[in-house]
């Protein structure tokens, strides 16, 4: 067998963990850009260690000049979500992208495994551009909720620290806090709507908010400042009343007020 660098075995599924995270954060981000609850609440990726790996190719046979066409999940990225409605959303939105291709998927929400775990598992194709050209990598994608989340990260120690052989009693406490976290899951999710609502209405305020200052701030370059003084009061005055229509009504009158500078502005450089 050729020797294994591993550095560079592994170089391309960093690039693509990387890749990936940006991709679903920036997604994250235009959610909220958009004042609109975003279905996915946080995303972390990891490049398998080599010790896992070669841990996996003896238990799997996998020969290790196979790895990179057999071990699917050296790339891994999790995306957490609040609700389990969520988990479907994110589906449907790696399904349209152009950008990867499901090669396999296990759908372990609706079919739970006998230790208890939940979870969504994608594999996808992904491209990445490396030094040598064009390299094609799977990545294993895990969509699941922060309670299932939770759960498996337990789940997960407990395993490791009695490798094959966990106690029956402790199987059985796992089993059972696997159920509380199914009912935990759809109980939130009953609660879902009001959450949505509130968190649009939250994200719609706060990006008000930053409009309405931004706005301030940049009259403050080309307005009479005393002018600027009495709109910020005015600002402050509103956001103590605590109520959105009124701010709402403020911001549309300073959008003009600024587009009225903008204007006069523009005269002055013609
Ligand atoms: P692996 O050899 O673990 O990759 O199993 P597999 O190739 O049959 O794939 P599977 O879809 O069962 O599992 C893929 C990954 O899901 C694992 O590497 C874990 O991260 C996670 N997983 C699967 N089953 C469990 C479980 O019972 N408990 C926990 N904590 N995680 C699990
Ligand atoms: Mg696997």
């Amino acid at each position: 067998m050729e020797i294994q660098l591993w550095r560079e075995v592994l170089s391309p599924y960093e690039l693509a963990v990387q890749e990936l995270t940006v991709k679903f954060e920036h997604l994250m981000k235009e959610y909220k850009e958009q004042g609109m609850y975003s279905p996915i609440e946080q995303v972390t990726g990891r490049v398998k260690s080599i010790s896992s790996i070669l841990q996996k190719a003896q238990k799997k046979n996998i020969p290790l000049d196979r790895i990179q066409e057999e071990m699917y999940d050296i790339a891994g990225v999790r995306i957490i979500c609040q609700f389990v409605e969520d988990i479907e959303m994110v589906v449907e939105m790696i399904r349209k992208r152009s950008d990867m291709k499901i090669v396999d998927e296990r759908d372990y929400v609706s079919h739970v495994k006998d230790s208890g775990y939940r979870s969504y598992h994608l594999i996808v194709a992904y491209e990445v551009e490396t030094m040598s050209g064009t390299q094609n990598i799977c990545v294993e994608i895990q969509v699941r909720t922060l309670g299932m989340n939770f759960w498996a990260i337990i789940e997960h120690s407990l395993q490791y620290k009695y490798q094959k052989n966990m106690p029956e009693h402790i199987r059985k406490k796992l089993l059972k806090a696997a159920q509380a976290i199914v009912v935990l899951d759809s109980q939130l999710s009953a609660v879902r709507e009001e959450i949505m609502d509130a968190q649009n209405s939250f994200q719609y305020q706060t990006n008000m908010i930053a409009d309405i200052l931004n706005n301030i701030q940049n009259l403050y370059h080309t307005a009479n400042k005393r002018e600027i003084a009495k709109i910020q009061d005015e600002f402050y005055r509103i956001y103590e009343m605590n109520d959105l229509e009124k701010l709402q009504r403020f911001s549309r009158e300073l959008d003009i007020i600024a587009e009225g500078y903008r204007a006069q502005a523009l005269d002055h450089e013609e």
